[in-house]
C-alpha cells in the first residue's frame, strides 16, 4: 500500500513538474536544433580530420556490439579501427581497408596487439569482402576519393558485403559549405541521391557543430514493408 502510495506521488510531481515549467531533456539523449548563436556552426576544428575530437559521439551513433563485424574503407592510419576495435572485442573484426600498401604495413605493424583488427590491400572498386560479411561499411573521408562514376555501383556492392540488417555509415566535409575545399568533399544532397540510387535510406545524417562535416547513416531499403494502403 505504501508502495502504491509513493508510486502515485512521484507521478504526480511529474505531471506538476512538466505542466509548471518547460520540460528539459537530456542533452545526452536529445540535442536541439535551433541556433542559439549566429557563430555556433563556424569552422572551430583544426587540421584534416576536425571530427576525429567528436570520435566518442561517433562511436556512440554506431553503437557497435562485442562480436560485431565492421569493413573500414579507406582506413588510413587505422584511427576509427583502433577505436572500433574496443566496441567489436576479440571476437569481433574490423576490416581496415587501403588502397596503399604502406598504409596497410603501418596499420599491421601497429595493430599487432589487436588480432580483430585486420588491414588489408583492397581494390578501388569495392571491398574485396564476401557477400553478408559485415554489419557495418564505415566510410571516413574516402567518399570523396571515389571514382565520381562507379559510385553507385560501389555503395550497391555495400549492399551486398553488409548483412540486410546491416549500416552504411559516411562522414565527409560537407561541399556546399566550404567551395574552397569542396574537391576534397562530397554536398550532403549527393550522397543521399547516390545512396538512395543503390538502394539505401538515410536513417540519420547530422552536421557535426564546428567541423565543417557531417555524419550520415544509411540501412538496407529491403527493410522496409509495403506501406498500408489509406
Ligand atoms: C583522407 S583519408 C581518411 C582516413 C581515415 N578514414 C580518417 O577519416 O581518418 C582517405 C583514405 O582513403 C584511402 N582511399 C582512397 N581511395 C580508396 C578506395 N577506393 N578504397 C579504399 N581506400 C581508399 C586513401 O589511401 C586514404 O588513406
Amino acid at each position: 500500500m505504501r508502495r502504491i502510495s509513493l508510486l502515485l506521488m512521484a507521478i504526480l510531481m511529474l505531471i506538476v513538474t512538466a505542466g509548471g515549467s518547460p520540460v528539459t531533456t537530456s542533452t545526452d539523449l536529445w540535442q536541439s536544433t535551433r541556433v542559439t548563436d549566429p557563430k555556433q556552426h563556424q569552422l572551430t576544428g583544426t587540421g584534416g580530420y576536425p571530427y576525429r575530437a567528436k570520435s566518442d559521439y561517433v562511436l556512440r551513433e554506431l553503437d557497435l556490439r562485442p562480436g560485431d563485424v565492421v569493413v573500414d574503407i579507406g582506413a588510413g592510419d587505422g584511427f576509427w579501427a583502433e577505436r572500433m576495435a574496443k566496441f567489436v572485442g576479440k571476437k569481433g573484426t574490423v576490416y581496415a581497408s587501403e588502397v596503399e600498401q604502406r598504409k596497410v604495413n603501418r596499420m599491421k605493424e601497429r595493430f599487432g596487439d589487436l588480432p580483430q583488427v585486420k588491414p588489408y590491400l583492397c581494390p578501388t572498386d569495392g571491398t574485396g569482402l564476401a557477400e553478408n560479411s559485415c554489419e557495418l561499411a564505415f566510410l571516413s573521408k574516402t567518399y570523396h576519393h571515389l571514382d565520381a562514376d562507379g559510385r553507385v555501383d560501389y555503395l550497391r556492392h555495400l549492399r551486398q558485403v553488409v548483412r540486410p540488417t546491416g549500416r552504411l555509415c559516411v562522414i565527409e566535409r560537407y561541399a556546399n559549405i566550404d567551395s574552397q575545399r569542396s574537391s576534397h568533399a562530397t554536398a550532403l544532397s549527393q550522397l543521399v541521391k547516390q545512396a538512395e540510387e543503390a538502394g539505401w535510406i538515410a536513417v540519420r545524417y547530422e552536421l557535426m557543430t564546428g567541423m565543417y562535416h557531417y555524419i550520415a547513416i544509411f540501412v538496407q531499403k529491403d527493410l522496409f514493408g509495403p506501406e498500408s494502403a489509406r
